[in-house]
């Protein structure tokens, strides 16, 4: 590597950008100059802070005095033309969206069906139901996991929880799933029915969107978003005839922001938040509650992989998945539109609204790349660039 560096050509060099794991390298081989130097650790900088030059750090601190105040103020005006406007979904008649829904009680014939609930916020959320005392019914690929999760919270809570093998990233998973759950609840009595749905099951993909597989784009779209308006479209039928049911839909606070590293994802979500927002509205005066869940980072297997040291997952935003699910559950209970757990989701509402989108977009981009890249944002660009696919010049 060092001497693909020193060999190049100065266009070249720049182009030759750092991966992920060799841009510490690539950046201890800059003068402070800023031009590329052959490799010698002895010439290398103490701390790549150092290449922050002073008018940079000036010029974002006085940005940042000036950001903040502002935002301040422009978040109290929104929040003063919130609560000024609040009493009108009281007033007008016409507003499905305060109407209040009968309660779901816990009963023997009542099941709660959670997709992905056999670990990670699935798990959580699942326990949160048993410990409501809710029958449960857990989906997802991994049978192993299901089943030891199913036996672990029937044995704490004395509830019957049932599994189904069922993969929803591809197409008709969502359908066949349905179809499953109605199969086995008829072996269990005519009344037996699910009165809960949690769409959960979900994956991620950091990744420059380029490089992104066709199919890798079909799944994600399936599992994340599509398989989620299935399920509500079933599921939500059932509910309405019966006149009472509570959906939660298991989105994320990057739901509300454009992700460029892992726009699929950010993508994916907010469709989830749009759907249930809309969705909700149309079912509430069927006694159909819509609950979108939007957490931020939360501790899980979720960004094993490439976005592991992302700073999105890093300790201090992330939060633990008991904490996630048991918020959830409580709004689901109260029949809310909205659960946004977290210090982190307010602060990202707060930004998504106040900030510009080209500097929000380079802040949500810095996001996917592990702290040290804010050292130097120019990396993440160049990581980015690194990944796209080369086409030869012919
Ligand atoms: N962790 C976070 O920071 C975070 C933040 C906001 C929102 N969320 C959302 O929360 C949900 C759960 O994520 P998590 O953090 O708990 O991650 P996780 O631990 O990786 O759980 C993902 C769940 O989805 C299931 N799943 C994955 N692919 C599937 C497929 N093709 N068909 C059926 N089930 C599948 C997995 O089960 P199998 O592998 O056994 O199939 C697993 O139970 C996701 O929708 C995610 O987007 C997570």
């Amino acid at each position: 590597m060092p001497d693909e560096v020193s060999h190049a050509s100065p266009s070249t060099r720049l182009a030759v950008a750092p991966s992920p794991n060799n841009y510490k390298t690539m950046m201890s081989s800059t003068s402070v100059t800023g031009s590329f130097d052959a490799y010698d650790p002895e010439k290398s900088l103490p701390h790549p802070l150092l290449r922050w030059s002073l008018w940079r750090i000036g010029l974002t601190l006085i940005y940042g005095t000036v950001w903040i105040p502002l935002a301040l103020v422009t978040f109290l005006v929104d929040q003063l033309f919130w609560w000024l406007t609040m009493p009108l979904c009281w007033i007008m008649p016409c507003t499905n969206g305060t109407k209040r829904l009968p309660p779901v009680k816990p009963s023997d014939e009542k099941y709660a069906l959670v997709t992905g609930g056999g670990h990670g916020i699935g798990r959580a959320i699942s326990e949160e139901l048993a410990k409501r005392k809710f029958n449960l019914i857990l989906a997802a690929r991994n049978q192993s996991k299901l089943t030891e999760a199913a036996e672990a919270l029937a044995e704490k809570y004395s509830v019957k929880v049932l599994t189904l093998p069922a993969d929803l990233g591809v197409a008709g998973g969502a359908e066949k799933l349905h179809r499953d759950v109605n199969d086995l609840l008829l072996t269990k009595g005519d009344d037996h029915h699910v009165a809960i749905l949690v769409n959960n099951a979900g994956r991620l993909n950091r990744s420059a969107y380029l490089s992104e597989e066709l199919s890798g784009i079909m799944s994600m779209t399936q599992l994340n978003s599509i398989s989620y308006a299935i399920l509500m479209r079933l599921f939500g039928e059932d509910m309405a005839k019966r006149g009472c049911g509570r959906i939660l839909n298991n989105a994320s606070v990057v739901g509300w922001l454009p992700g460029p590293s892992c726009a699929m994802y950010h993508a994916t979500k907010a469709f989830v938040v749009s759907l249930s927002q809309s969705v909700g509205y149309e079912l509430r005066p069927h006694g159909v509650g819509v609950t979108c869940l939007t957490p931020p980072g939360t501790k899980s297997s979720l960004f094993a992989g490439e976005a592991e040291n992302a700073l999105i997952a890093h300790d201090m935003l992330t939060e633990k998945t008991e904490k996630v699910a048991a918020f959830g559950v409580r709004r689901l209970m109260k029949g809310a539109r909205l659960a946004a757990p977290g210090g982190f989701s307010f602060f990202i509402d707060v930004v998504s609204r106040c900030m510009p989108e080209p500097i929000l977009l380079y802040f949500a981009h810095l996001a996917w790349w592990p702290l040290d890249n804010l050292l130097d944002p120019r990396d993440c660009n160049k990581t980015l660039e690194a990944q796209r696919p080369k086409h030869d010049a012919a």
